[in-house]
């Protein structure tokens, strides 16, 4: 049987948020150029719109890194998957997540991409859960601060699940 989903963040409002997310980008970077890089595969309807919405010279390119199987729990283990394509030598790179949750995930990623020697090195997510986190990581982007729930759609999965749904929803027991 299909699983309730309650609507927590409606279509509109997440397409209007990322418009306005992509203007304060454009603005921020003006007269420079941006590199995003998305975490797969929960960033990719995020990145994908905003990268629509960033009117400075984009370049973007992917990256998986796992730290949940199947559960609604972080194992606290953060793997990479994927790797980058491209160097990240000088560039103004942007990080696009889907969530933060504890920011085990995040500071794993700054750690080893700050390595690289980027320009500049920014962070966007479109879902934070503050109460949540275990790390010290700085946002520079927040698209919604959203309660302790766990949430779909948009990117996000349960079980691999509800990844394509246009809007952000908790999944009702
Ligand atoms: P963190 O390392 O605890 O910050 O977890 C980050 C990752 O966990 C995200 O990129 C998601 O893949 C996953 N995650 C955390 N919270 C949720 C949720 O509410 N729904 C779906 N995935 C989540
Ligand atoms: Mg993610």
């Amino acid at each position: 049987m299909a699983d309730k989903i309650r609507v927590l963040v409606s279509e509109e409002e997440v397409d209007k948020r990322i418009k306005e997310v992509g203007e304060q980008i454009s603005k921020d970077y003006e007269g420079q150029e941006v590199h995003v890089i998305c975490v797969l595969k929960g960033g990719v309807f995020f990145m994908c719109e905003l990268a629509k919405r960033i009117t400075v010279p984009l370049s973007m390119d992917f990256m998986s890194v796992s730290s949940y199987g199947n559960e609604k729990q972080s194992s606290g283990v953060v793997k990479i998957v994927k790797d980058l394509d491209e160097a990240l030598e000088g560039k103004n790179v942007i990080i696009v997540e889907d969530i933060i949750d504890s920011g085990r995930t995040l500071s794993y990623l700054v750690e080893i991409l700050k390595k690289r020697n980027p320009k500049s090195l920014k962070i966007c997510t479109l879902l934070d859960k503050p109460e949540r986190r275990v790390t010290d990581v700085k946002v520079d982007y927040v698209g919604f601060n959203i309660p302790d729930e766990f949430v779909v759609g948009y990117g996000l999965d349960y079980a691999q699940k509800y990844r394509n749904l246009p809007f952000i929803g908790v999944v009702e027991e």
